[in-house]
């Protein structure tokens, strides 16, 4: 954000006005210096040695300058961080009272920026109080000269007028051509910051080109015989050096199957899904897709073959209606409503005021969880596309609600190659293969009553939720 609001901003200052104003003093202070020229050689050399002492000077604060400007840009954004998590984090801070500490350090970030900023004042104080009496001093040298040389004849009273009149144009450029430095080294502080956002890593999978155009189109495979619909080849993955998530996993996902992925908290599963979706390349191994390596897809064609309803899911600034359409954006009303009705949200939406113009608000927090959810299914349910990506589909919802949401899932589901992760095993029971996802490898695999006849740890944690079940 930070980047956005004040480094593109800064940054734009180079070519906006900085550049015009260099032009401009360059135009004026050329066309005067070959007046004094001619009017005077000795009043001209006077103004070159003036000029470039003063040139040095003010390059002399440039350093300083860019430090200190880069340092209250990168404080900048840290305000504008701390700012948002005093507004996204309201509640928490409310109820674990921790707003003073909070707070505290909102202000001490921007008492930094303060100091910083007066740092900066100061330096440029400095350096205006310079200039002023600089140009005063150079006035003064110059009628001292030229009076002198009026007075020997060696310089008519018209020409050392001109000169005076002239010399200012001069010194502007050479006091332009150290402002447009200074000014500069803030500009490309902020530009720098913008580039570290812009050269972050290579795009993965490119918009336009497919590396092996010899290989058959999607849809030529879509219809071929080959069963496998995704396929995982020893493949390993880590989001940073220190810890490998995924870690030479294999396995398949039949086509039109519906598979499963259970595991413990933080195991990798929703990773799985991030690297079928190309979001992040793996670091061995390979990931096929109709029997076509992952990397041999555009980003169109990829993300054209999933619906994927997250774990934690987002709603756009808008209203319910323009929410469900960016599942299939040229959809008919007709359409949407019938994926609401899918996804057991209809009712609900029509027993809001305003039905389905109603603005869910920023990030859809007016709606509680279990409503997100089902929008968001509803989105998935649109668009129709061969392979669904349901990640934990149903933890917003009571279990009336899920069972309502499965028939729904499950009547999308036909057809398709579904995978779904779930903590709550009673939604994955019917699920052609179940794996379970435990640090980065698949530990066991079979469908429900195989995994439960082996007795290891799906059958473990299936009686430890069935029992709790029984319990409540
Ligand atoms: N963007 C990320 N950057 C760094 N590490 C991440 C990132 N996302 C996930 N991780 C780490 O990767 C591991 C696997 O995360 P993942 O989200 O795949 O787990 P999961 O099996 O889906 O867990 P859960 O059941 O809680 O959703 C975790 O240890 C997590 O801390
Ligand atoms: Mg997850």
């Amino acid at each position: 954000m930070s980047r956005i609001n004040n480094d593109v901003a800064i940054a734009e200052g180079a070519y906006s006005w900085q550049l015009m104003m260099l032009a401009m003093a360059f135009i004026s202070g050329i066309g005067s210096a070959s007046v004094i020229f001619s009017a005077n050689k000795i009043l001209f050399l006077y103004g070159l040695i003036i000029g470039l002492l003063h040139l040095t000077f003010n390059v002399a604060f440039i350093k300083p300058l860019k430090n200190v400007s880069d340092k209250i840009q990168s404080k900048l954004s840290e305000v504008v961080q701390r700012f948002s998590d005093i507004i996204s984090g309201a509640f928490v801070i409310r109820v674990f009272m921790i707003g003073e500490i909070i707070f505290k350090k909102f202000i001490q970030t921007n008492l930094a920026v303060y100091k910083l900023s007066l740092k900066r004042i100061n330096y440029n104080s400095i350096l205006a109080a310079y200039n002023y009496t600089a140009g005063r001093l150079i006035f003064f040298g110059q009628i001292v000269i030229g009076g002198y040389l009026v007075m020997k004849n060696k310089l008519t009273f018209g020409n050392l007028m001109i000169s005076v009149n002239m010399m200012g144009s001069l010194l502007w450029l050479f006091g332009s051509v150290g402002q447009f430095l200074t000014n500069l080294q803030s500009s490309l502080a902020g530009a720098q910051r913008i580039f570290e956002v812009l050269d972050i890593d290579e795009k993965y999978l490119d918009d336009t080109k497919i590396e092996y155009i010899s290989l058959p189109m999607v849809t030529e495979i879509n219809q071929n015989s080959s069963s496998i619909c995704i396929e995982f080849k020893e493949v390993s993955f880590s989001y940073s050096e220190t810890k490998e998530v995924l870690n030479d996993i294999t396995f398949t996902v039949p086509k039109c199957a519906k598979v499963a992925f259970v595991g413990k908290s933080g195991g990798g599963k929703s990773t799985i899904f991030k690297l079928i979706m190309g979001f992040y390349k793996p670091q061995k191994g390979e990931i096929l897709i109709f029997g076509r390596p992952i990397s041999c897809y555009t980003v169109k064609e990829l993300r054209s073959l999933f619906a994927y309803v997250p774990q934690d899911c987002y709603l756009f600034n808008g209203n319910i209606y323009e929410n469900i359409r960016y599942g299939k954006l040229n959809a008919t009303e007709k359409e949407v409503i019938e994926a609401a009705k899918k996804a057991n949200i209809h009712d609900f939406i029509m027993s809001l005021p305003e039905g389905y113009n109603t603005k869910v608000g920023d990030k859809g927090l007016t709606l509680s969880g279990g409503q997100r959810q089902r929008i968001a299914i509803a989105r998935a349910i649109l668009k129709d596309a061969p392979i669904l990506l349901l990640d934990e589909p149903t933890s917003s919802l009571d279990s009336e609600s899920e069972l309502e949401v499965m028939k729904a899932l499950n009547a999308l589901i036909e057809g398709k190659t579904t995978l779904i992760i779930a903590h709550r095993l009673s939604a994955i029971k019917d699920a052609d293969i179940i794996y379970l996802i435990e640090d980065g490898k698949v530990i066991e695999k079979g469908n429900h009553d195989e995994l439960l006849r082996i007795k290891g740890k799906y059958a473990n944690l299936y009686l430890k939720q069935f029992a709790t079940k029984y319990y409540f």
